[in-house]
């Protein structure tokens, strides 16, 4: 039976926003239940809420056609809008018509109407996106992306598209994937056997970037104020819940800003992006908030989150952040009950970067909210970040959230030329690859900073969800490259 093809087909979540009793409506989704063999629920993505559909007995359909209408089937129905008598919803269809777009072997289709495993569904990739959980996460993932170009826009920052193939590797020594055409098995090769990259494509080595900011710095001592939003790669081998291979990364580079500014700017910021997805996406954050109580219902109390999402999600954008220094945070973990009882795995001494379990105690039982160190020890920092005058440490700063640790990473820069030449030298970089970087500190140079905020974790924060695999649609992680 087909449907009747002059009504404009309305989005579910338009009816239900603001539903307009007694007119004929087309819809087209996909099938969430059909109980009874009377009432479907259809989803079309528009929103988390399912529209009812009464399949009306009295009006005839065949039994062939209701056959179709099984579990993820996509289905158009034309009806009536009408009030609805049963509880749970405000209105529902009542059908006319109904077409199969799409059929589906219930038999044969990979989800079942029941809960299944994270695991299980990161297999399944490609379906993946059709539950609650991960269709509430990816529209959550879309506003968190819509809200970050929203602060900076209305902020008067311009977004800059920096390179995703770079030439240069002082930033990432190590870790970067090497982007080449050369043949693997039959690469030129110089008189001494080695590898001779001017005959590649660029005619020298590169690799995927690990980071935006170096050219968002030639940008910002351009225009003022400036933010890149883009994919970069990480070659190391952590096999965590907190990391992935691609991932997207946010770098604001602000001209005449100092360390003070970057760590207000990156409060301001996060809570903007809480803030946006609380007024505008309750819809989805309920769903997983509730998905967490049942997850965590059969677990000992310890192990349960002190608060439930939302209520998480409050706390931190109605709470000043903690600021502490690095020399601080060492003190403090010093005199901590765990390093005392020897409960840390790694050592905690000054000038030893701080690991997570280290950042989590701090965060989650010492302060017990979001926590920006700053003023690292020089030598575990990235050789741009400006030397503080004590001589040992850097205006670096992190901030690290519950759950998670590091979320941003950021520093003031080195605008003093003698000192970054310095630096580079004792970190034995060539002043040759990055003469372009020295040049903006040579011609017109100023105080300046940024930060990176790792897209994903942030959205891991904001969706509750526990590994950041299943926060991106396709993750890449080592031995992982599916679809
Ligand atoms: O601290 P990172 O390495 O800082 C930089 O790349 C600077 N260039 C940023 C800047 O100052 N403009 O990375 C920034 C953030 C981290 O705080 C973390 O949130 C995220 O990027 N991140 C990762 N996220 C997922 N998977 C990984 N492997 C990540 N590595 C870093
Ligand atoms: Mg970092």
């Amino acid at each position: 039976m087909e449907v009747t093809t002059t009504l404009r087909r309305s989005e579910i979540k338009d009816i239900l926003n603001a539903p307009k009793v007694n007119e004929t409506v087309l819809v087209k989704g996909w099938v969430r239940a059909f109980r009874a063999k009377r009432f479907i629920a259809l989803n079309d993505g528009s929103t988390i809420n399912n529209i009812q559909i009464f399949v009306d007995e009295e009006k005839g359909f065949d039994d062939e056609l209701l056959k179709g209408i099984s579990f993820h089937a996509c289905i158009a129905v034309s009806g009536q809008l009408v009030e609805s008598q049963g509880a749970g919803q405000s209105v529902e269809i009542v059908a006319d018509k109904i077409e199969v777009l799409g059929t589906s072997n219930p038999d044969e289709y990979p989800l079942q109407p029941k809960r299944q495993t994270m695991e299980y569904l990161r297999e399944k990739a490609h379906f993946r996106m059709r539950t609650n959980t991960f269709s509430a996460v990816f529209r959550i993932r879309h506003a968190i992306a819509f809200a970050v170009h929203k602060f900076y826009n209305d902020r008067g920052y311009y977004y800059m598209h920096t390179p995703i193939i770079t030439g240069s590797d002082a930033e990432g020594a190590g870790e970067m994937f090497r982007v080449t055409t050369f043949d693997a098995n039959s690469a030129p090769t110089n008189e001494d056997g080695s590898v001779n990259w001017k005959e590649d494509f660029f005619g020298k080595q590169t690799n995927l970037t690990v980071s935006g900011q170096l050219q968002a710095e030639v940008a910002a001592l351009a225009l003022g104020k400036v933010y890149t939003f883009g994919p970069t790669f990480r070659a190391e081998n952590s096999n965590t819940s907190r990391h992935l291979a691609e991932f997207w990364m946010i770098e604001p580079e602000v001209a005449f800003a100092d360390i003070y500014d970057d760590m207000d700017l990156a409060e301001d910021f996060v809570k903007y992006l809480i803030n946006y997805v609380l007024d505008n996406y309750a819809d989805d954050l309920e769903v997983l908030d509730k998905r967490i109580q049942e997850e965590e219902k059969n677990m000992k109390k310890e192990l349960r989150r002190p608060m439930g999402l939302i209520e998480t999600l409050r706390f931190v954008v109605e709470n000043d952040f903690e600021r502490i220094t690095y020399t601080d945070a060492i003190n403090i973990l010093l005199n901590s009950k765990p390093h005392k009882k020897g409960k840390f795995e790694f050592p905690i001494e000054w000038g030893a970067d701080l690991q997570a379990e280290h950042e989590r105690w701090l965060v989650e039982k010492k302060f017990k909210k979001p926590v920006i160190v700053r003023d690292y020890p020089k030598d575990i920092k990235a050789f741009y970040m400006r030397q503080n005058d004590d001589g040992k440490t850097v205006a670096a700063m992190d901030v690290l959230f519950p759950g998670i640790g590091e979320v941003i990473g950021g520093s003031q820069r080195e605008e003093r030329l003698d000192l970054l030449k310095k630096r580079m030298a004792e970190m034995n970089i060539h002043e040759e690859e990055l003469s372009w970087y020295l040049d903006l500190r040579k011609f017109g140079g100023t105080p300046h900073a940024g930060f990176g905020l790792g897209f994903e974790r942030i959205v891991l924060f904001i969706t509750g969800m526990g590994n950041i695999r299943d926060v991106i649609p396709f993750p890449r992680t080592p031995g992982n490259a599916e679809f």
